[in-house]
């Protein structure tokens, strides 16, 4: 480069600056400027070139603008550089212009090499002041300056396919969100930044990384792009029914919490909660089969009556409207038969407290027996029950501590058959006997169905630290750095639960790694087609169901997963159906093609004005490439993302018509497709318990 910088400048010159605001600098172009390819960048480039890079001149750098439309006008005086039209008679002129956004500024690095941009425009150019093409080396600095440059995601068309890197720390740290059509290549990207991150690690680190990902994978696709025997990302994968190298799908049901009890069961919110809840309670106590032991079995049937008249004091309901003290009276009424049952296994002070507790309940059913009895209590007689139970409670050596409700979601392993006995014993204690019904015949189904069984399994198949070891990953991650959790399998009435509570478990497990530790376990939460799990839903307190359970636990990673060393991937090609709770948590935005109305509305509502320009190309991105936004990325650039071959790339390969018409796939391969129906239909009518088919 022989030229000064003031000739570069003139020799790239391409227009004049017009009109000047912060927002946007409207640009008149020379007439010689080139109309379709600019030669003299050092390479050819296109020009003018919606969402191109021009420069102006500034104080002591550039003002970086991003061409967002261009016009021809007609104008009567033509101006021609070099020519002064004094009293000639001229006819009208087509002249170009521009309007450019500011995006920020280009200056001199320190060490005199290159370029180094920044965000924000602080000096703004005057009308009349050049415009510019960048050079190469300028164009490229556009893209390639920022800090934290460590993986490579591909190419920006834009920048003269400059490299453009991203700091994991950014992009995986705050949340992001992959959305674009269906074909657009979400999958491949989001698979290929899970691949090229940890392979970058592993050159860095030259070792296997400490790395975790967890792809939960609704439509089995990434089985495919990650497996057990890849020597540089070693994966587990995790099925309904498992093939070669994978792995059992396991989310056994004493991980399960209240709410996603409750939610699956759908228990209703009056009587069969609060039934559920005792019985989870004491399933996981492990009180679940009668121990024989009879001041065991006491304690605990006196730590009920405790917790039960306590949910009854505050919901004020033995002195609330009838007919609800009538049904506390019941209750103690049967407690009352159940004690004296009891009494003659104790002696001592035992005995002593527990006929204490009889005269108390007789004290205060006797009056309520007659006819037409008002049933009303006042606060003090049942304050008065609530000290007798806590008495006797205690010489049973029940500690108050057993009492909190805080245990009611410890994953402590149970049988399912427990539980539903736990169920019948707590309805019987409770008086509700015949309004758990419902909930028994869901509990039940749920445990015979012989298509959840591999996956709830029973308590010997997995412990919980097992199952954080498989799916959060070993200790430094030897076991590999991925898990895929094909959930394409699993029957559609447990899905929701079976994500949520993985999803869960993994954001409680790092919860209390951080609690342990002091320090975060970095661990990357991927969700593919994120719609299915974190659908909009309409806020109800009372019946909550299970797909608002889940997108409630991801909603919740969203917001707290940070603090916690979480950070969420989702894809979705129905970005406007996702909840916005979880979308807004979201600092960093990978788009691809969009085309629907609705959907690119909300992305455009998600970046600031002067940088919407970069987004009306959204419709008629090609697949592969992506606009780059938010926290991760300096300023919003195009990138072509890096090729992923077909090996590596999410299986989600369209369905083949043409080929199978003609038997022939595009290599010139065979393709057949036998059809035997006989064999389809046995299968589906046989009993799945009989067949082995339903494993095969
Ligand atoms: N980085 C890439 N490298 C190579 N091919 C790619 C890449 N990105 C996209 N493709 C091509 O685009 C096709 C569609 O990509 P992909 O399956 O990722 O789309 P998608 O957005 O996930 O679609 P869907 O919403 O239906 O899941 C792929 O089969 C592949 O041929
Ligand atoms: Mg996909």
């Amino acid at each position: 480069m022989s030229q000064t910088p003031f000739e570069q400048v003139e020799s790239l010159r391409i227009g004049t600056v017009e009109f000047v605001s912060p927002d946007e600098v409207k640009v008149g172009l020379d007439i010689a400027a080139p109309d379709s390819v600019a030669l003299n960048t050092g390479g050819p480039r296109p020009f003018p070139r919606v969402n191109g890079y021009l420069l102006v001149p500034v104080d002591d750098g550039f003002l970086v603008g991003q061409t967002e439309w261009m016009t021809i006008e007609r104008s009567p005086f033509p101006k021609r550089r070099g020519m002064q039209d004094f009293g000639l008679v001229d006819l009208p002129y087509p002249l170009r212009r521009l309007s450019l956004n500011p995006l920020g500024t280009l200056r001199t690095a320190r060490d005199g090499n290159g370029y180094v941009f920044r965000r924000g425009a602080d000096a703004l150019p005057s009308v009349g002041a050049a415009v510019v093409l960048p050079t190469d080396l300028q164009l490229r600095s556009i893209v390639e300056s920022g800090e934290g440059r460590r993986v490579k995601i591909g190419t920006s068309p834009l920048a003269g396919d400059a490299r453009v890197f991203v700091d994991p720390n950014r992009l995986f740290g705050r949340h992001l969100a992959v959305l674009g059509n269906t074909g657009s290549g979400k999958s491949c990207s989001v698979a290929g930044l899970i691949r090229w991150s940890v392979e970058q690690a592993r050159e860095t680190c030259g070792g296997t990384p400490n790395a975790r990902f967890i792809v939960l994978d609704p439509n089995g696709e990434y089985s495919r792009a990650f497996s057990n025997n890849d020597p540089t990302i070693q994966a587990r994968i995790f099925k309904v029914n498992p093939g070669e190298g994978e792995k059992a799908l396991k989310v056994p049901l004493w991980f399960w919490n209240s709410a996603e009890w409750c939610s699956f069961t759908q228990a209703s919110a009056k009587t069969q909660r609060p039934t559920l809840m005792h019985a989870l309670r004491f399933v996981r106590d492990g009180h679940t089969t009668p121990t024989g032991d009879a001041s065991h079995e006491m304690r605990r049937f006196l730590r009920t009556l405790v917790t039960t008249i306590r949910i009854e004091q505050n919901a004020g309901s033995p002195w609330a409207a009838f007919p609800k003290p009538k049904s506390f009276f019941e209750k103690l009424e049967k407690w009352k038969i159940g004690l004296e049952d009891e009494l003659s296994s104790f002696a001592g002070d035992q005995q002593a407290r527990l006929q204490a507790l009889i005269d108390k309940l007789e004290e205060l059913c006797a009056p309520r027996r007659g006819q037409y009895p008002h049933y009303d209590f006042t606060r003090q007689e049942v304050q008065d029950l609530l000290t007798t139970t806590s008495e006797a409670y205690s010489v049973f050596g029940g500690a108050e501590a057993d009492i909190l409700p805080s245990d009611v979601d410890a994953p402590r392993p149970f049988e399912g058959a427990s539980l539903l006995r736990s169920v019948e014993a707590a309805a019987e204690m409770l008086n509700v006997s015949e309004y758990v019904e419902t909930l028994l015949v869901r509990i039940r189904s749920l445990l015979t169905d012989s298509r959840m069984k591999p996956i709830l399994g029973g308590v010997s198949d997995t412990t919980l630290d097992e199952w954080l070891t498989d799916y959060i990953g070993s200790n430094n991650a030897e076991s590999g750095c991925v898990s895929v959790i094909d959930l394409s399998l699993v029957p559609t009435e447990v899905v929701h639960v079976v994500t949520a509570v993985i999803a869960r478990m993994t954001f409680e497990a790092l919860q209390r790694y951080v609690k342990l530790n002091g320090v975060t376990l970095p661990t990357v939460l991927v969700m593919e087609e994120a719609h299915t799990f974190i659908k909009r839903y309409k806020e109800d307190l009372e019946n909550q169901d299970a797909a608002t359970i889940c997108c409630q636990v991801f909603e919740r990673i969203a917001r707290e997963g940070r603090k916690f060393g979480l950070g969420l991937v989702l894809s979705s090609q129905r970005p406007s159906e996702l909840s916005p709770t979880v979308l807004s948590q979201c600092n960093t935005f990978l788009l691809h093609r969009i085309s629907n109305d609705r959907d690119q509305d909300l992305v455009r509502r998600l970046v600031p004005d002067n940088l919407r320009g970069l987004l009306r190309e959204l419709p008629s991105l090609p697949s592969q490439t992506a606009i780059l936004l938010g926290w991760a990325s300096e300023l919003p650039v195009l990138v072509r993302m890096n090729d992923l071959p077909r090996s590596q790339q999410p299986r989600s390969d369209d369905p083949d018509f043409w080929g199978v018409w003609i038997g022939e796939d595009e290599d010139g391969q065979k393709i057949s497709r036998d059809v035997d129906w006989a064999r389809v239909a046995h299968h589906w009518q046989e009993a799945p318990e009989s067949g082995s088919e339903g494993e095969a």
